[in-house]
């Protein structure tokens, strides 16, 4: 209203101004004459643009985002594996990377995109929702990491900082060393204590670099194909439509019940995750060298890099869902980085199930189901639903072929603004 009266007072324009008792709709809508395909799926959702302005916090956080020489080799950034021009994620086609001071240490997990992690909520054991019974009990969900086990940015931010096999700093006191000798010091001082003990400077440190991927664009731009197309300023081809269908279809991809494809409450973007967790039974990846060991397995939330759920073992082998948002740009897919194409991943949920000796390795004649996962835990990968259910709808060549199409509207920079120019 107050908007509406500046119009008024200002400048005599009344077109656009809403009624008192009007319903907001009437503002939203926009006068579009789409396709019939884009009318179908329009929901008239204009996303809004992000702010550009970086406050001083975000604005140091990208200063730190970019400092090679916050590294022991002197030569690692966040950006080095989280590159911005590659949704945050590496460019190479390493399952995991290599860092440490001399650049050899191995990781042992694939890493994710940095976009779309603002609506991560904190880890809970149980999230529930509303179902016709009351309310269903979906398991684990939220958190930062493959394995939900931190819960802000801030914290997220040090683990890099200090771990060995990464930036490599050895303790607080080196970071905070290297902040006082860096170019934007200035910076630091207007913002934060500097003069605080070490572990004050390093927590200062996360909180900048956390403000910079809340408040910078880049890590949610939403300038999809698919964000166009749900704002009506674009259309599906006849293949990316179907494979939204299967996509979408409980008896065929059902991929949307785990990478929530609509809009949420308030008008929130779809995320194409649940950030709930789910064994999904990835193949072992030897491309990994802890995996070198027999006795080592990746079991996500129950371990080993997770200590406090160790104990749960119904969580065994349960990573968390990513959003899809750019999945197509990805060199390496899943927490262990073992597919590097959309088709394979799209043909392994498929087939999983039916075609297992298309996707384990064989011993003694025996397939060896699951095989990243000890015997003892196969009980919680996911079997009852599609795509991975045995009865349920096969996907042909086809559809598997148009959810890959669709798949690809996902991706960041069909546009230039969020959801689209407008019309
Ligand atoms: C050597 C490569 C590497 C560097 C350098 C690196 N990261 Fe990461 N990042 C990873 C990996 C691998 C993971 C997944 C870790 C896991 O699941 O245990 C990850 C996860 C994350 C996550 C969680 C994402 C999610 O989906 O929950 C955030 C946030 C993040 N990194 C931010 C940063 C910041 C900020 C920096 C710089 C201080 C940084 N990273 C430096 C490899 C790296
Ligand atoms: C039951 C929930 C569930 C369903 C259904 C599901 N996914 Fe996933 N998806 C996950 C989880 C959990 C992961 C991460 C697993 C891991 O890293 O081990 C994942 C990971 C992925 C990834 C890897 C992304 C990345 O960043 O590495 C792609 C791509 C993907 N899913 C596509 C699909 C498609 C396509 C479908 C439908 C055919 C589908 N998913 C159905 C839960 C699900």
């Amino acid at each position: 209203m107050q908007k509406c009266l500046i119009w008024l007072l200002f400048l005599g324009v009344l077109a656009g101004c809403q009624k008192p008792d009007s319903p907001a709709k009437t503002i939203l809508a926009p006068t579009l004459t789409p396709a019939p395909v884009a009318k179908k799926n329009a929901s008239w959702v204009r996303y809004p643009n992000a702010q550009i302005t970086l406050s001083p916090q975000a604005q140091l956080g990208k200063h730190l985002f970019f400092d090679a020489s916050l590294s022991a080799s002197g030569q690692m950034s966040c950006a080095t594996c989280h590159q911005p021009e590659h949704a945050y994620a590496p460019a190479n086609t390493l399952a995991v990377q290599l860092g440490g001071e001399k650049l050899d240490q191995s990781g042992t997990r694939a890493v994710p995109s940095l976009r779309y992690l603002t609506y991560t909520p904190m880890f809970t054991r149980h999230y529930y929702l509303p179902n016709a019974e009351g309310l269903e009990d979906e398991g684990p969900a939220g958190g930062f990491t493959h394995d939900g086990a931190v819960s802000t940015l801030h914290e997220q931010a040090l683990i890099p900082l200090l771990s060995s096999n990464e930036m490599a700093n050895l303790t607080a006191a080196t970071v905070a060393k290297k902040i006082h000798s860096s170019s934007y010091f200035g910076e630091f001082q207007q913002v934060f204590d500097a003069q605080a003990e070490d572990d004050m400077i390093l927590h200062q440190v996360g909180v900048a670099l956390e403000a910079f991927q809340f408040e910078d664009p880049s890590f949610h731009p939403y300038t999809s194909k698919f964000d166009a197309v749900v704002s009506g300023n674009a259309t599906f081809s006849e293949a990316e439509m179907h494979g939204y269908q299967v996509f979408n279809n409980p008896a065929k991809g059902n991929c949307a019940k785990c990478h929530i494809a609509t809009v949420g409450a308030g008008g929130k973007p779809a995320q194409f995750t649940d950030f709930a967790f789910e064994a999904v039974g990835v193949p072992r990846n030897p491309a990994i060298p802890a995996n070198k060991s027999p006795g080592y397995s990746d079991l996500g939330i129950c371990g080993p890099y997770r200590k406090d759920m160790a104990k749960e073992t119904q969580f065994c082998g349960m990573f968390k869902t990513p959003t899809l948002r750019n999945a197509s740009e990805r060199k390496v897919f899943f927490h262990n980085g073992y597919f590097h194409s959309m088709e394979e991943v799209v043909h392994f949920y498929a087939e999983r199930d039916s075609k297992p000796e298309k996707w384990y390795p064989q011993k003694a004649g025996r397939i060896q189901m699951y095989d990243d996962l000890p015997r003892q835990y196969h009980a919680n990968i996911d079997h009852a639903n599609a795509p991975f259910s045995k009865t349920a709808g096969k996907l042909s060549e086809d559809e598997m072929n148009d959810l890959v199409t669709f798949l690809a509207t996902l991706t960041d920079g069909y546009t230039l603004t969020a959801g689209g120019e407008l019309p």
